[in-house]
Protein backbone atom coordinates (compact mmCIF):
# COMPACT_ATOMS: atom_id res chain seq x y z
CA UNK A 1 0.00 0.00 0.00
CA UNK A 2 0.69 3.59 -0.76
CA UNK A 3 1.41 5.57 2.53
CA UNK A 4 3.43 8.90 4.20
CA UNK A 5 6.24 7.23 5.91
CA UNK A 6 8.53 8.61 8.59
CA UNK A 7 11.76 6.75 8.00
CA UNK A 8 14.34 7.69 10.59
CA UNK A 9 14.06 9.89 13.54
CA UNK A 10 15.35 13.24 11.43
CA UNK A 11 11.95 15.72 12.05
CA UNK A 12 11.14 16.23 8.36
CA UNK A 13 12.14 12.54 6.96
CA UNK A 14 8.39 11.70 5.31
CA UNK A 15 8.26 10.56 2.31
CA UNK A 16 5.48 8.37 0.07
CA UNK A 17 6.21 4.87 -0.21
CA UNK A 18 5.25 1.65 -0.81
CA UNK A 19 4.99 -0.43 2.41
CA UNK A 20 3.01 -3.54 3.45
CA UNK A 21 -0.42 -3.86 5.01
CA UNK A 22 -0.57 -3.67 8.27
CA UNK A 23 -1.70 -6.92 9.94
CA UNK A 24 -4.26 -6.72 12.68
CA UNK A 25 -4.64 -8.84 15.93
CA UNK A 26 -7.90 -10.01 17.49
CA UNK A 27 -9.07 -6.73 18.70
CA UNK A 28 -7.98 -4.65 15.42
CA UNK A 29 -10.05 -4.03 12.70
CA UNK A 30 -8.22 -3.62 9.27
CA UNK A 31 -9.53 0.12 7.51
CA UNK A 32 -9.47 0.75 4.23
CA UNK A 33 -9.17 4.71 4.54
CA UNK A 34 -10.95 7.07 1.87
CA UNK A 35 -9.76 10.49 4.10
CA UNK A 36 -7.20 11.67 6.50
CA UNK A 37 -7.74 14.76 8.58
CA UNK A 38 -4.33 17.07 8.82
CA UNK A 39 -3.06 18.92 11.58
CA UNK A 40 0.81 19.70 12.56
CA UNK A 41 0.35 16.78 15.19
CA UNK A 42 1.04 14.30 12.81
CA UNK A 43 4.58 14.20 12.02
CA UNK A 44 4.98 14.48 15.75
CA UNK A 45 2.92 12.19 17.47
CA UNK A 46 5.23 8.67 16.97
CA UNK A 47 5.14 5.91 19.62
CA UNK A 48 7.83 5.49 21.74
CA UNK A 49 8.46 2.23 20.66
CA UNK A 50 8.89 3.14 16.35
CA UNK A 51 10.02 0.94 13.72
CA UNK A 52 10.77 2.82 10.33
CA UNK A 53 9.13 3.08 7.81
CA UNK A 54 6.76 4.27 9.98
CA UNK A 55 3.15 5.59 8.69
CA UNK A 56 2.64 8.77 10.17
CA UNK A 57 -0.98 10.30 11.06
CA UNK A 58 -3.61 10.13 14.11
CA UNK A 59 -7.27 10.68 12.33
CA UNK A 60 -8.90 9.40 9.19
CA UNK A 61 -12.38 8.10 7.57
CA UNK A 62 -12.90 5.02 5.82
CA UNK A 63 -14.09 1.88 5.32
CA UNK A 64 -14.19 -1.61 7.32
CA UNK A 65 -12.26 -4.53 5.18
CA UNK A 66 -11.45 -6.87 7.66
CA UNK A 67 -12.25 -7.51 11.64
CA UNK A 68 -10.34 -9.38 13.76
CA UNK A 69 -12.77 -12.36 16.08
CA UNK A 70 -12.75 -10.18 19.18
CA UNK A 71 -14.21 -7.38 17.66
CA UNK A 72 -17.72 -6.40 18.87
CA UNK A 73 -19.83 -3.34 17.67
CA UNK A 74 -18.36 -3.05 13.90
CA UNK A 75 -18.39 -4.97 10.79
CA UNK A 76 -16.51 -5.36 7.41
CA UNK A 77 -18.29 -3.07 5.30
CA UNK A 78 -19.18 -0.28 8.10
CA UNK A 79 -17.97 3.67 7.59
CA UNK A 80 -16.30 4.77 10.59
CA UNK A 81 -14.04 8.06 11.00
CA UNK A 82 -11.39 7.26 14.05
CA UNK A 83 -8.56 8.08 15.77
CA UNK A 84 -5.60 6.00 15.94
CA UNK A 85 -2.83 7.67 18.31
CA UNK A 86 0.73 6.33 18.36
CA UNK A 87 0.07 3.02 16.94
CA UNK A 88 3.31 0.58 16.69
CA UNK A 89 1.72 -1.08 13.68
CA UNK A 90 1.32 2.63 12.47
CA UNK A 91 -0.77 5.60 11.35
CA UNK A 92 -3.44 7.18 9.51
CA UNK A 93 -1.54 8.19 6.44
CA UNK A 94 -1.85 5.17 4.76
CA UNK A 95 -4.37 3.27 1.77
CA UNK A 96 -5.04 0.95 4.94
CA UNK A 97 -4.64 1.46 8.73
CA UNK A 98 -4.92 -1.06 11.86
CA UNK A 99 -7.16 0.32 14.61
CA UNK A 100 -7.94 -1.00 17.83
CA UNK A 101 -11.64 -1.76 18.48
CA UNK A 102 -11.61 0.14 21.82
CA UNK A 103 -10.03 3.41 19.74
CA UNK A 104 -12.04 6.15 19.14
CA UNK A 105 -14.58 5.47 16.60
CA UNK A 106 -17.43 6.95 15.08
CA UNK A 107 -19.76 5.56 12.91
CA UNK A 108 -20.82 8.26 10.11
CA UNK A 109 -24.15 9.53 9.15
CA UNK A 110 -24.99 8.50 5.92
CA UNK A 111 -25.56 12.06 5.19
CA UNK A 112 -21.97 12.82 5.78
CA UNK A 113 -18.67 11.98 2.89
CA UNK A 114 -15.48 10.88 4.34
CA UNK A 115 -13.62 13.70 3.96
CA UNK A 116 -15.81 15.69 5.86
CA UNK A 117 -15.82 12.69 8.67
CA UNK A 118 -12.10 12.83 8.28
CA UNK A 119 -11.70 15.81 9.85
CA UNK A 120 -14.31 15.53 13.07
CA UNK A 121 -12.54 13.46 15.59
CA UNK A 122 -9.51 14.97 17.03
CA UNK A 123 -10.81 18.51 16.98
CA UNK A 124 -14.08 17.65 17.88
CA UNK A 125 -12.87 15.58 20.62
CA UNK A 126 -10.06 17.83 21.97
CA UNK A 127 -12.87 20.71 22.56
CA UNK A 128 -15.37 19.03 24.04
CA UNK A 129 -12.28 18.07 26.07
CA UNK A 130 -10.94 21.35 27.03
CA UNK A 131 -14.77 22.67 27.30
CA UNK A 132 -16.07 20.45 30.20
CA UNK A 133 -12.36 21.83 32.16
CA UNK A 134 -13.55 25.43 32.28
CA UNK A 135 -16.37 24.63 34.47
CA UNK A 136 -18.50 27.76 32.81
CA UNK A 137 -22.30 28.84 33.30
CA UNK A 138 -24.44 30.43 30.56
CA UNK A 139 -23.55 33.90 30.38
CA UNK A 140 -20.50 33.54 31.62
CA UNK A 141 -17.46 34.60 28.94
CA UNK A 142 -13.70 32.85 27.09
CA UNK A 143 -11.60 34.22 25.63
CA UNK A 144 -9.61 31.65 22.97
CA UNK A 145 -6.49 32.38 21.80
CA UNK A 146 -5.61 31.18 17.36
CA UNK A 147 -9.76 31.05 17.58
CA UNK A 148 -9.78 30.57 13.49
CA UNK A 149 -8.00 27.19 13.19
CA UNK A 150 -9.52 23.94 13.15
CA UNK A 151 -9.77 23.88 17.00
CA UNK A 152 -11.01 27.59 17.46
CA UNK A 153 -13.62 27.19 14.60
CA UNK A 154 -15.35 24.54 17.00
CA UNK A 155 -14.29 26.06 19.86
CA UNK A 156 -16.27 29.10 19.07
CA UNK A 157 -19.43 27.39 18.45
CA UNK A 158 -19.53 24.82 21.03
CA UNK A 159 -18.76 28.18 23.42
CA UNK A 160 -22.00 30.26 22.09
CA UNK A 161 -24.08 26.98 22.02
CA UNK A 162 -23.47 26.82 25.88
CA UNK A 163 -24.39 30.48 25.94
CA UNK A 164 -21.01 31.42 26.83
CA UNK A 165 -19.81 35.11 25.19
CA UNK A 166 -16.73 34.32 23.36
CA UNK A 167 -13.91 36.54 22.06
CA UNK A 168 -11.36 35.15 19.50
CA UNK A 169 -7.65 36.36 18.53
CA UNK A 170 -6.35 35.63 14.42
CA UNK A 171 -5.40 38.05 11.96
CA UNK A 172 -7.74 40.78 10.78
CA UNK A 173 -8.51 39.11 7.83
CA UNK A 174 -9.90 36.26 10.36
CA UNK A 175 -12.28 38.44 12.40
CA UNK A 176 -15.33 38.06 9.79
CA UNK A 177 -14.89 34.71 9.72
CA UNK A 178 -14.99 34.43 13.89
CA UNK A 179 -18.13 36.28 14.22
CA UNK A 180 -19.59 34.18 11.23
CA UNK A 181 -18.45 31.92 13.83
CA UNK A 182 -20.69 33.63 16.53
CA UNK A 183 -17.62 35.37 18.23
CA UNK A 184 -19.02 38.42 20.02
CA UNK A 185 -15.66 39.90 20.54
CA UNK A 186 -12.36 39.48 18.10
CA UNK A 187 -8.67 40.99 18.55
CA UNK A 188 -5.54 40.99 16.51
CA UNK A 189 -3.01 38.73 18.47
CA UNK A 190 -0.01 40.89 16.62
CA UNK A 191 -1.61 44.11 18.07
CA UNK A 192 0.17 45.23 21.14
CA UNK A 193 -3.60 46.61 22.70
CA UNK A 194 -5.24 43.54 22.28
CA UNK A 195 -5.40 42.46 25.91
CA UNK A 196 -6.70 45.93 26.41
CA UNK A 197 -9.08 45.78 24.25
CA UNK A 198 -10.73 42.33 26.05
CA UNK A 199 -10.57 44.24 29.37
CA UNK A 200 -12.81 46.86 27.57
CA UNK A 201 -15.06 44.43 26.71
CA UNK A 202 -15.00 42.34 30.30
CA UNK A 203 -13.12 44.62 32.72
CA UNK A 204 -13.01 42.16 35.66
CA UNK A 205 -11.26 39.75 33.00
CA UNK A 206 -12.79 36.91 31.36
CA UNK A 207 -14.16 34.21 33.37
CA UNK A 208 -11.79 31.60 31.51
CA UNK A 209 -9.30 30.93 28.52
CA UNK A 210 -8.07 29.09 26.02
CA UNK A 211 -4.64 29.24 24.99
CA UNK A 212 -4.97 27.16 21.14
CA UNK A 213 -1.38 28.46 19.83
CA UNK A 214 2.35 27.36 21.88
CA UNK A 215 2.95 30.32 23.74
CA UNK A 216 -0.09 32.10 24.11
CA UNK A 217 -0.79 30.58 27.74
CA UNK A 218 0.39 33.26 29.79
CA UNK A 219 -0.65 36.13 27.88
CA UNK A 220 -4.05 35.03 28.44
CA UNK A 221 -4.13 34.28 32.19
CA UNK A 222 -3.49 37.93 31.70
CA UNK A 223 -6.69 38.73 30.80
CA UNK A 224 -8.89 36.19 32.77
CA UNK A 225 -10.27 37.39 36.09
CA UNK A 226 -9.17 35.96 39.61
CA UNK A 227 -9.65 32.44 40.06
CA UNK A 228 -10.66 31.79 36.66
CA UNK A 229 -8.93 28.73 34.67
CA UNK A 230 -6.65 28.69 31.77
CA UNK A 231 -6.61 25.55 29.53
CA UNK A 232 -3.11 25.25 27.41
CA UNK A 233 -4.30 22.98 24.19
CA UNK A 234 -0.49 22.98 23.10
CA UNK A 235 0.65 21.51 26.16
CA UNK A 236 2.23 24.42 27.34
CA UNK A 237 3.15 25.18 30.99
CA UNK A 238 2.28 28.20 32.17
CA UNK A 239 2.74 28.97 36.46
CA UNK A 240 -0.61 30.35 37.54
CA UNK A 241 -1.77 33.56 39.46
CA UNK A 242 -4.40 35.47 41.13
CA UNK A 243 -6.13 31.85 42.08
CA UNK A 244 -6.13 31.22 38.63
CA UNK A 245 -6.69 26.81 37.80
CA UNK A 246 -3.61 26.33 34.62
CA UNK A 247 -4.30 23.16 33.25
CA UNK A 248 -3.98 20.56 29.81
CA UNK A 249 -6.60 19.40 28.13
CA UNK A 250 -7.70 16.81 30.55
CA UNK A 251 -7.00 13.23 28.56
CA UNK A 252 -8.90 11.62 31.40
CA UNK A 253 -12.39 13.26 30.51
CA UNK A 254 -14.67 10.63 28.92
CA UNK A 255 -16.59 12.89 26.02
CA UNK A 256 -17.06 10.14 23.48
CA UNK A 257 -20.68 9.98 23.67
CA UNK A 258 -20.54 13.82 22.87
CA UNK A 259 -18.49 13.14 20.19
CA UNK A 260 -20.48 10.66 18.48
CA UNK A 261 -23.08 13.01 18.93
CA UNK A 262 -21.57 15.80 17.45
CA UNK A 263 -20.48 13.65 14.12
CA UNK A 264 -24.80 13.75 13.49
CA UNK A 265 -24.78 17.52 14.94
CA UNK A 266 -22.32 18.46 12.24
CA UNK A 267 -24.01 16.29 9.47
CA UNK A 268 -27.62 17.70 10.47
CA UNK A 269 -26.29 21.31 10.29
CA UNK A 270 -25.92 21.96 14.49
CA UNK A 271 -22.80 23.37 13.76
CA UNK A 272 -20.30 24.31 11.08
CA UNK A 273 -17.62 22.28 9.79
CA UNK A 274 -15.18 24.09 7.71
CA UNK A 275 -12.37 22.52 5.43
CA UNK A 276 -10.28 25.37 4.20
CA UNK A 277 -8.33 23.42 1.39
CA UNK A 278 -8.81 19.32 0.19
CA UNK A 279 -5.74 17.87 -1.06
CA UNK A 280 -5.06 14.89 -3.00
CA UNK A 281 -3.50 12.01 -1.05
CA UNK A 282 -0.36 12.20 -3.14
CA UNK A 283 0.01 15.86 -1.94
CA UNK A 284 -0.09 15.23 1.41
CA UNK A 285 3.20 16.85 2.50
CA UNK A 286 2.11 20.13 1.56
CA UNK A 287 -0.75 19.81 3.99
CA UNK A 288 2.06 19.38 6.25
CA UNK A 289 3.69 22.37 5.52
CA UNK A 290 0.56 24.48 5.59
CA UNK A 291 -0.75 23.46 8.65
CA UNK A 292 3.25 23.89 10.07
CA UNK A 293 2.61 27.74 9.19
CA UNK A 294 -0.24 27.90 11.81
CA UNK A 295 -2.27 29.82 10.16
CA UNK A 296 -4.74 27.44 8.27
CA UNK A 297 -8.81 28.31 8.44
CA UNK A 298 -10.76 25.46 10.21
CA UNK A 299 -8.71 22.16 8.75
CA UNK A 300 -7.17 20.40 5.84
CA UNK A 301 -7.98 16.53 4.56
CA UNK A 302 -6.60 14.31 2.21
CA UNK A 303 -8.43 12.16 -0.30
CA UNK A 304 -7.73 8.89 -1.49
CA UNK A 305 -9.85 7.43 -4.50
N1 LIG B 1 -5.85 20.55 14.38
C1 LIG B 1 -6.28 19.63 15.24
O1 LIG B 1 -7.16 18.81 14.92
C2 LIG B 1 -5.67 19.58 16.65
C3 LIG B 1 -6.14 18.60 17.53
C4 LIG B 1 -5.59 18.49 18.78
C5 LIG B 1 -4.62 19.38 19.18
N2 LIG B 1 -4.16 20.31 18.34
C6 LIG B 1 -3.11 21.23 18.81
O2 LIG B 1 -3.62 22.54 18.75
C7 LIG B 1 -2.63 23.40 18.24
C8 LIG B 1 -3.01 23.94 16.89
O3 LIG B 1 -4.40 24.03 16.73
P1 LIG B 1 -5.14 24.33 15.34
O4 LIG B 1 -4.86 23.21 14.42
O5 LIG B 1 -6.49 24.76 15.62
O6 LIG B 1 -4.40 25.63 14.96
P2 LIG B 1 -3.59 26.23 13.81
O7 LIG B 1 -4.18 25.92 12.53
O8 LIG B 1 -2.15 25.95 14.03
O9 LIG B 1 -3.85 27.72 14.27
C9 LIG B 1 -4.40 28.66 13.51
C10 LIG B 1 -4.86 29.79 14.39
O10 LIG B 1 -3.83 30.32 15.23
C11 LIG B 1 -3.65 31.72 14.95
N3 LIG B 1 -2.27 32.06 15.24
C12 LIG B 1 -1.15 31.82 14.50
N4 LIG B 1 -0.06 32.29 15.16
C13 LIG B 1 -0.51 32.82 16.34
C14 LIG B 1 0.13 33.45 17.44
N5 LIG B 1 1.44 33.66 17.47
N6 LIG B 1 -0.64 33.88 18.48
C15 LIG B 1 -1.97 33.69 18.48
N7 LIG B 1 -2.63 33.10 17.45
C16 LIG B 1 -1.91 32.67 16.40
C17 LIG B 1 -4.08 31.85 13.52
O11 LIG B 1 -4.41 33.17 13.19
P3 LIG B 1 -4.20 33.79 11.71
O12 LIG B 1 -4.10 32.66 10.73
O13 LIG B 1 -5.41 34.62 11.52
O14 LIG B 1 -2.94 34.59 11.81
C18 LIG B 1 -5.31 30.95 13.53
O15 LIG B 1 -6.37 31.56 14.22
C19 LIG B 1 -1.36 22.58 18.13
O16 LIG B 1 -0.63 22.68 19.33
C20 LIG B 1 -1.90 21.18 17.93
O17 LIG B 1 -1.01 20.17 18.31
C21 LIG B 1 -4.68 20.46 17.09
Amino acid sequence: MKAFVKRSDAPDDILLEEIRVPVISEDELLVRVKAVGVGIHDSYFLPQEIHYPYPIGVEAAGIVEEIGSLVTHHKKGDRIAFVSMMQPKGGTWAEFAAVQQDSLILHIPENMDFKEAAAVPVAGNTVLRALTALHLKEGDSVFIAGASGAIGTFAIQFAKARGWKVAGSASPKNHDYMKSLGADKTVDYRDSKWAHEIREWMPNGVDAAIAIQPGTGTESMHIVKDGGTVITISGDRIEPERGITAAFVPHKADVRDEVKELIQEIADGTYQLVIEQTYPFEQGLEALQKTQTRHARGKLVLTLE
